[in-house]
């Protein structure tokens, strides 16, 4: 049972147990109002637990984030309150009348970078003592499936995504890990932290439906490939499926992709 179903069964029982004792009506009935009342105060924080796993992104483009968010399997997790998506927009935590988020580096050098203290701030806006901070940077570790797993069993993450220049270095200090997507340079934050979310939240238990999804798939052991997939039409301009995969032998059928895991992945790594 999830901890999701547990909390909600949990909620049941205390429920079922608050209406047996009024049974004793009408002598148990303040009882019973004021724990109401103190379960709709604290309503918020309580349907809160019930989620499993929240992320807050900090950004000055929130935009992107909402709309990708807003489809498919990031959705059902939201609908489905698998998941809670904060998105902060770092422009709140501005300085001065222009909220001013930026400045030009000491020493000389291109462009802007982002102020220590809007990101400081707009982190601890949001912390709280289960949070993981993390801070999207092309200099972080090259971000893996291992990394989706580990990162899904977390309770609440808060990425920070970088614009301009960069960050000032003493936001460094604030993080709790630096994760890169690649050995290449894109304009900000935004995409990588998607890619983060998507792999992280794909990996929460019901989102994808089939629990062995995640399990078969590529890197999922941190190395070896996921075997070919064929579908309808058998034959497709010349190219056909492979006879095992219509032959119906299923212990044939799992040997076949076995072997074709291995040998793409070898090929893979031969190849780098
Ligand atoms: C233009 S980049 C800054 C690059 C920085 N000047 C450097 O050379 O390391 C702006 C922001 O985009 C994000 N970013 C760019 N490439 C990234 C990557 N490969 N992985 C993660 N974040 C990246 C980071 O948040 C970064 O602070």
């Amino acid at each position: 049972m999830s901890r999701r179903s547990r909390r909600v069964v949990d909620a049941i029982v205390w429920l079922n147990n608050e209406i047996i004792k009024c049974c004793d009506w009408p002598r148990s009935l303040p009882y019973f109002a004021v724990k109401v009342g103190i379960l709709c105060f604290f309503g918020k924080e309580w349907t809160a637990t019930l989620v499993d796993m929240k992320i807050s992104v900090i950004t000055l483009f929130p935009e992107p984030i909402k709309s990708y968010m807003s489809e498919s399997m990031m959705w059902k997790a939201q609908d489905q309150k698998l998941l809670e998506l904060e998105l902060v927009n770092l422009r709140d935590f501005g300085e001065g009348e222009r909220r001013t988020v930026d400045d030009t580096p000491y020493g000389g050098g291109d462009g802007m970078l982002l102020k220590a203290e809007p990101v400081v701030t707009a982190i601890e806006s949001v912390k709280k003592e289960n949070s993981r901070v993390i801070l999207l940077s092309p200099q972080g570790k090259r971000f893996v499936q291992r990394d989706a797993q580990r990162l899904s069993a977390e309770k609440h993450l808060i990425l920070v995504c970088g614009r301009y220049e960069g960050f000032d270095e003493r936001i460094r200090s604030f993080v709790d890990e630096q994760i890169s997507v690649g050995d290449y340079v894109l304009t900000g934050g935004e995409i990588p932290a998607m890619a983060v979310i998507d792999s992280v939240v794909r990996l929460i238990p019901g989102v994808l439906g089939g629990e062995n999804s995640a399990k078969e798939e590529s890197f999922a052991d941190g190395r070896t490939l996921e075997y070919p997939h064929y579908t309808r039409p058998p034959e497709f301009r010349g190219m056909k499926v492979p006879d095992v995969l219509i032959s119906g032998n299923h212990e044939r059928i799992a040997k076949w992709r076995s072997d074709q895991a291995t040998k793409r992945t070898d090929e893979l790594h031969n190849n780098q």
